[in-house]
């Protein structure tokens, strides 16, 4: 999977990312992520990015000239990227520029967007490559978005001062979804929204800590009812801590009794 960020800050998406988990994959060559600083496209001598609205109005804009440049360098890195990897799908135009048959999807973060879910990372795990566009001050120029976003996407009801933090977290929930990232697979297999489930209970050792004993179950060896007591916690859980998840999920008639408590 290959990440393309744009931004006006991209030290901070790299060191934010390359610790940990993503930066192992990064390492492994499994994930790349190439942060795109828009600044580098700028027009002018003072190298600024932003603008006055026009019809008025609080806070400067970002133009969209430099974003779209960014852009285009995003699909010039994407065309010879593919055709290292020796896909011929990048065709060179006009202008000897390399460009890519297949738009990316690009993602822009925007507390207008869809909210981000599990279900979202999914989708996107599914892509080679995922462009991210980081908007700051009061937003972008509608014209390039209309022109090269696919996916206007929010992380919840507030609003941020940019668009990396966002970026950032969705980077690192799709990551974890790409094979070979996570060194268990089954690591990625039952978790908190599987089934819109909440996630069971843990325990690790010592088995009394605080004199708070592990439940006796999860010491007995017996398989088959450790998975019906951790399915049982689960589907508690949901009802006390995330009763909106529980009407989606798929749960037997038992399971519905033991949820209405
Ligand atoms: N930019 C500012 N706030 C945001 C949010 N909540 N989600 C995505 N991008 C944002």
């Amino acid at each position: 999977m290959h990440f393309y960020i744009m931004t006006l800050f991209p030290e901070m998406v790299m060191q934010g990312l390359g610790t940990s988990i993503i930066g192992r994959a990064m390492e492994k060559g499994i994930l790349s992520i190439d942060a795109v600083n828009i600044r580098d496209y700028a027009f002018n001598k003072h190298n600024s990015v932003d603008d006055y609205p026009y019809g008025g109005g609080a806070g400067m804009l970002m133009q969209a000239e430099p974003v779209y440049q960014a852009y285009r360098a995003v699909e010039a890195k994407i065309a010879a990227g593919k055709k290292a990897d020796g896909d011929d799908s990048s065709v060179p135009i006009e202008d000897g520029t390399p460009a890519i048959r297949k738009k990316p999807r690009v993602v822009y973060l925007t507390p207008q967007g869809k909210t981000f879910t599990q279900g979202m990372a999914e989708e996107f795990a599914k892509e080679e490559e995922l462009v991210f566009l980081c908007g700051h001050y009061e937003g972008i120029d509608e014209r390039v978005l209309e022109e090269i976003v696919t996916d206007y996407v929010s992380i919840g009801d507030y609003i941020l001062t940019g668009g990396e933090l966002p970026a950032m977290i969705m980077v690192d929930a799709v990551s974890r979804l790409v094979p070979g990232v996570l060194h268990n697979d089954v690591s990625a297999e039952f978790e908190s929204f599987q089934d819109n489930l909440l996630e069971y209970p843990q325990y690790s050792r010592p088995e009394v800590w605080h004199e708070k004993r592990v439940p006796e179950i999860l010491l007995s060896g017996h398989h088959a009812n450790i998975e019906k007591w951790r399915r049982e916690q689960s589907v508690l859980r949901t009802a006390r801590l995330r009763p909106d998840l529980l009407e989606k999920a798929d749960l037997t008639e038992a399971e519905r009794v033991l949820a209405r408590g």
